[in-house]
């Protein structure tokens, strides 16, 4: 298994690129299953969920070729085999994401419930009772979710709970259904955004995408087109924390502040100075971060997939912050980990009061999920000594190439077998 070792207590310099989403390039790869035709996708991140997300849809039947520099091209000219089995979907929960497509193109879809980080029990009963609502026929047996319908038709869906991959799947399965469906409640993540826009150059009929209502006119099929995946604003957000926490100086390029103004306010209130214009962000800290009080919640609002990395800032700020996890509930798992390294943090319920201290020390410790092993790497550059991190395959579902771009910024780190 592979490890990451980290030299701590050097401030990062430099600039680099920010690669395309993950959240975003996942549901429009499933995109390709809702036409015959080609759909080409640029900046499409080299990480192992997309790995795994291809080999997914090559398995039903998608052909796939890769042209490089992040360009893919997805063709579902006949779809063969319209199953998501257990070994492929028990490590990457978006692959519920392939349910909606599926029905809507093949009328078909036997999925394995999915796996994923272990942040939660993540139920996906928003998407099955969406769909249901949509006329499909759907029974749970031995793990699998078998549905099946003649012709989804329109229907008002009002999600009971702020889904991001249940708006998505439902989005993506009413642009094939009969007349016009409206869904209420609706994630407004900029990702959404990102599939609705490659969804219409499609030909797909979406609007209010962003908002909490979005409308969905049927068509009768959809058409090839090219899409380029957005930046990812929490690999963005990531780099930010990292620069903030160890008294930094940055330029991250490809990436857009518009979409993360709840993190970037967080860091200002931390001490950190930001610089933006339409396609860049400049940070540099040149103080010791004060503590920064944070509640997790839907978009707009502050992301969970942020909040672990701001606990190791936490660790070492000056001040008491109370940090408050309101979407998942198993989401802080990190803390034992960071409480090796001697930081000094309470848990009560679904808070985290984290007292920061002087320095962090350097420790063995182990990656518990994808946003958790990000903290884990913050808490290394800015800890005393060394610091290995086993289990980071989670790091590589989420994150391309993070020890090349930290070395970029002068990090001291390296990857072990
Ligand atoms: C997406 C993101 C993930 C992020 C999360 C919240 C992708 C691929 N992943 O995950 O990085 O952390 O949004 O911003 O985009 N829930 C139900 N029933 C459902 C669906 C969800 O109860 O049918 C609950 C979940 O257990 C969780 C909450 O709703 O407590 C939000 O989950 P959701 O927005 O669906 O997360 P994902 O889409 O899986």
């Amino acid at each position: 298994m592979q490890k990451l070792i980290i030299q701590g207590g050097l401030p990062l310099h430099g600039e680099i690129s920010i690669s395309g989403a993950k959240n975003a390039a996942l549901p429009l790869l499933c995109a390709a299953l809702l036409t015959e035709e080609p759909l080409k996708i640029s900046n499409v991140p080299a990480l192992q969920d997309i790995i795994t997300m291809v080999s997914l849809l090559k398995q039903m039947g998608v052909h796939e070729t890769e042209h490089g520099n992040g360009e893919m091209v997805l063709s579902a000219a006949a779809l063969t085999h319209p199953v998501a089995p257990y070994e492929m979907v028990k490590t990457m929960r978006a692959a519920i994401l392939v349910l909606g497509p599926l029905l809507a193109r093949a009328g078909e879809a036997e999925i394995s419930l999915p796996g994923g980080c272990a942040i939660g029990l993540r139920p996906v009963d928003q998407h099955i009772k969406g769909l249901q609502a949509m006329g499909a026929e759907i029974a749970i047996r031995h793990g699998y979710i078998h549905a099946v319908t003649k012709k989804l038709r329109g229907a008002r869906i009002v999600f009971d709970i702020v889904t991001v991959t249940g708006t998505e799947n439902l989005m993506m399965a009413a642009t094939l259904a009969e007349g016009t469906t409206i869904l209420e409640n609706a994630a407004r993540e900029p990702e959404i955004i990102d599939l609705a826009n490659c969804l219409n150059a499609m030909g797909a009929k979406i609007h209010g995408a962003g908002t909490d209502i979005i409308t969905i006119e049927g068509v009768s099929s959809l058409h090839g087109a090219e899409h380029t995946v957005m930046p990812d604003r929490i690999e963005t957000g990531t780099f930010l924390v990292a620069a903030t926490a160890t008294g930094g100086e940055i330029h991250l390029k490809n990436t857009d502040a518009q979409l993360l103004d709840a993190v970037l306010d967080k860091l200002t209130e931390a001490g950190a100075r930001i610089d933006s214009a339409t396609n860049w962000i400049k940070l540099r800290m040149r103080t010791k971060p004060k503590s920064v009080n944070i509640r997790t919640a839907p978009y707009p609002a502050f992301p969970t997939d942020m909040q672990a990395q701001f606990m190791s800032l936490n660790c070492i700020a000056d001040g008491t912050a109370i940090m408050t996890e309101t979407i998942f509930e198993n989401r802080l798992m990190h803390v034992q980990e960071l409480k090796r390294m001697n930081a000094n943090i309470e848990v009560e319920g679904n808070a985290a009061i984290v007292t920061g201290i002087a320095q962090l020390d350097g420790a063995n410790v182990m990656a518990t999920d994808l946003r958790a092993s990000a903290s884990l790497v913050i808490a290394g550059l800015v800890a005393q000594g060394e610091t290995v991190i086993d289990r980071i395959y989670h790091l590589d579902r989420g994150y391309e190439n993070i020890e090349g771009k930290l070395s970029a910024l002068g990090a001291q780190i390296q990857r072990i077998q």
